[in-house]
């Protein structure tokens, strides 16, 4: 038996499969229940969400004035979740650096809030 490998071609045919078939019922995945009773609590600031898939969480994030950079190796994933913000409106939108790459080796270059 083979390990299975989460690599960015697992993702991105996963991503690509699941918004081909069921876009729908991606574009109404809830943010995560812990993440928003956490971040309900605090004073927006800065947010990575790394592995942000289908973007739910930072667009939540967003729209309650966190700025967000939000992290994905998946095209597939990233493009649906950036249309998503778009079509929240331009203030949701601009509140979040979608960013395609690979956690294992990207670096994030910005430590304050501005
Ligand atoms: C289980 S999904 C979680 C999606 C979303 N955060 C959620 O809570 O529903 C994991 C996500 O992490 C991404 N991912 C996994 N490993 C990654 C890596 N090394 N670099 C960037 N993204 C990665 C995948 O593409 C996928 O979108």
């Amino acid at each position: 038996m083979t390990t299975p490998s989460y690599d960015r071609d697992f993702w991105e045919q996963l991503w690509s499969r699941t918004l081909r078939e069921r876009a729908d019922d991606v574009a109404r995945r809830l943010p995560n229940a812990h993440l928003t009773a956490e971040a309900m609590a605090l004073r927006p600031a800065l947010a990575l969400d790394a592995g942000c898939g289908h973007g739910s969480d930072a667009l939540w994030l967003a729209a309650h004035e966190w700025q967000v950079t939000a992290v994905d190796f998946s095209t597939a994933a990233l493009t649906h979740a950036r249309s998503m913000a778009e079509a929240a409106g331009a203030d949701i939108a601009r509140r979040i650096d979608w960013v395609e790459a690979d956690l294992a080796s990207w670096t994030h270059s910005r430590v304050t809030a501005t």
